[in-house]
């Protein structure tokens, strides 16, 4: 209606000027053109052919203009849906046809170029997703060691960084914030020309580093992978760091354990073959030994030497015996009874046949056991043995006066192991920090040539059998604690011997 409005309004004014046009003719002519009809007819006529031009130039030439003006707005604005009508084939209807074609086209691109983007965002996203959940931490950085990437794990643990502190900023004022290696000059310089080689060089760098500052001894490997290699080399080195830490662990226990494995075999055949000779050896000492209480010797003296140097003789034998029983308890491959062991009931048990020894009666023992403990699944008469002898340990570093032994037993994770640990808490002697990795040693002891130092490489290897662990923990003169961690079921149904 309105658009039907404005064209009146347009039809009209033509024939305005149509008239206006007939006044100044008639001014012009100095006729009266009230009286001529003739002039009347040519006016309007006339009036009937400017307002067709008129329209004509309207319709034809300012519309499609306006149009084509409107759309090319809106393109240039992002909007490419617009399209111009096309009523003529003059030059203008080629301009529109073209125009037409030409937004159908980046129409199209556009399509095609924002599904790009589209996958190419959801490809970014993925990628940071895996970078993010490597369980590596992982920077990359430029040719002026600025940082360009960093990813989650990064942020995480005490020595986290922020992404978005660390993204721009220069390496060495991030590292500085926290790293051990790099804050020292000496440090920087190794890392400098780690990363220059890489830059330089356009080739793979990876190493191993042993690390104190977490508190105990912490093993990372590290990679630095040189990225968008040209001709002068490297334009980013990326890091990765891994915390290898719990691998070389179990690499060493698995190392300790064969090595425990080879001398158990070895001390098995010659606790064996010296075994037999012993019992011949003592039979024969124990049978001069009666002889000689009936002998008649020329001077006493002489029978009473007898006498001792046999006893003494007895008492290596049988000492001997000992060191025999213990290497073969060691080594013995048995296939063990394994049952839901209530480590409670295993406890009393062990304290119980301590106490029945004079010796032991004098030290304060003290328990904590939580409530509803779960079970193990284990060899009962092995963890005994483990307490035992770890009770004992605990007896001889103590003064027997002042000597107190707590006993605690709680529950808990181990990762993502149910566990229940056993802490045995002396306040002995202590032990010195350079006999800690010895003590699990076969035949390492600090109690003189009479004892045989394999109560602990025992604990350990049936500890270890039974999928659990013993940590230490201990300071001269003021005491130790061992605790024993055994798994909830790890032994199910499982030999001991495998
Ligand atoms: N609770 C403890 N306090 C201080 N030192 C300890 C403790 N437990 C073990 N040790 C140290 O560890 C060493 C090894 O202990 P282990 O039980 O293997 O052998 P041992 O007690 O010397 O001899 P045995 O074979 O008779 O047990 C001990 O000699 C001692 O030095
Ligand atoms: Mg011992």
């Amino acid at each position: 209606m309105l658009v039907k409005g404005s064209l009146l309004i347009k039809i009209s004014g033509v024939v305005l000027l149509a008239w206006f046009l007939e006044i100044i003719l008639f001014v012009i002519w100095g006729s009266n053109v009230k009286d001529s009809w003739s002039h009347s007819l040519q006016f309007i006529f006339l009036s009937v052919f400017i307002a067709g031009g008129v329209l004509f130039y309207i319709y034809i030439i300012i519309k499609p203009m306006k149009r084509l003006l409107y759309a090319s707005k809106a393109a240039a604005s992002g909007d490419l849906s617009q399209r111009i009508p096309i009523f003529s084939g003059n030059e203008l209807g080629e301009v529109g046809i073209s125009f037409n074609g030409m937004a159908q086209q980046l129409e199209t691109a556009m399509d095609v170029l924002n599904k790009r983007s589209t996958e190419l965002e959801s490809l970014k996203v993925f990628l940071d997703s895996i970078i993010d959940n490597l369980p590596f931490n992982i920077y990359v950085i430029d040719r002026d060691l600025t940082v360009i990437a960093w990813n989650k794990k990064r942020e995480d643990g005490p020595f986290g960084i922020n992404r978005n502190f660390a993204i721009g900023k220069k390496l060495w004022h991030i590292l500085d914030m926290n790293l051990f290696k790099a804050s020292s000059p000496k440090g920087r310089a190794e890392m400098e020309k780690e990363f220059a080689e890489v830059f330089n060089s356009g080739k793979i760098i990876e190493r191993e580093e042993v690390s104190t500052s977490f508190g105990g001894k912490s093993f990372f490997k590290i990679i630095k992978v040189p990225l968008m290699i040209k001709e002068d080399g490297a334009q980013y080195v990326l890091t990765a760091i891994e915390d290898i830490t719990i691998r070389r662990q179990l690499e060493i226990q698995l190392m300790a354990k064969n090595r425990l494995a080879a001398i158990g075999e070895l001390a098995a055949g010659v606790a064996h073959e010296i075994n037999n000779p012993m019992a011949s050896m003592a039979v024969c000492v124990e049978s001069l030994l009666r002889s000689t209480a009936q002998a008649s010797f020329k001077r006493d003296e002489d029978s009473a030497k007898f006498n001792k140097y046999l006893k003494i003789i007895e008492r290596e034998i049988y000492r001997c015996k000992d060191i025999t029983t213990g290497l073969l308890n060691f080594s013995r491959d048995k296939t063990f009874v394994i049952r839901d062991v209530t480590v409670k009931d295993t406890l009393f048990e062990t304290i119980k046949l301590l106490q029945l020894q004079e010796k032991y009666r004098s030290f304060k023992i003290s328990t904590d056991i939580k409530d509803n403990l779960p079970s193990v699944s284990a060899d009962e008469g092995q963890l005994r043995q483990v307490f035992l002898a770890i009770m004992i340990n605990a007896f001889e570093a103590m003064a027997s006066e002042s000597g107190a032994l707590d006993i605690s037993a709680t529950d808990g994770m181990d990762g993502n192991t149910r566990v229940v640990r056993i802490a045995f808490k002396d306040n002995g002697c202590g032990i010195p920090k350079e006999n800690l990795s010895k003590i699990f040693t076969t035949f390492f002891t600090t109690k003189g040539n009479m004892r045989t130092g394999l109560g602990l490489s025992i604990c350990y290897g049936i500890v270890t059998q039974h999928g659990g662990r013993i940590e230490v923990e201990s300071k001269v003169g003021s005491g130790s604690i061992f605790t024993v961690i055994l798994p909830h079921n790890g032994m199910q149904n499982k030999p001991l011997n495998q």
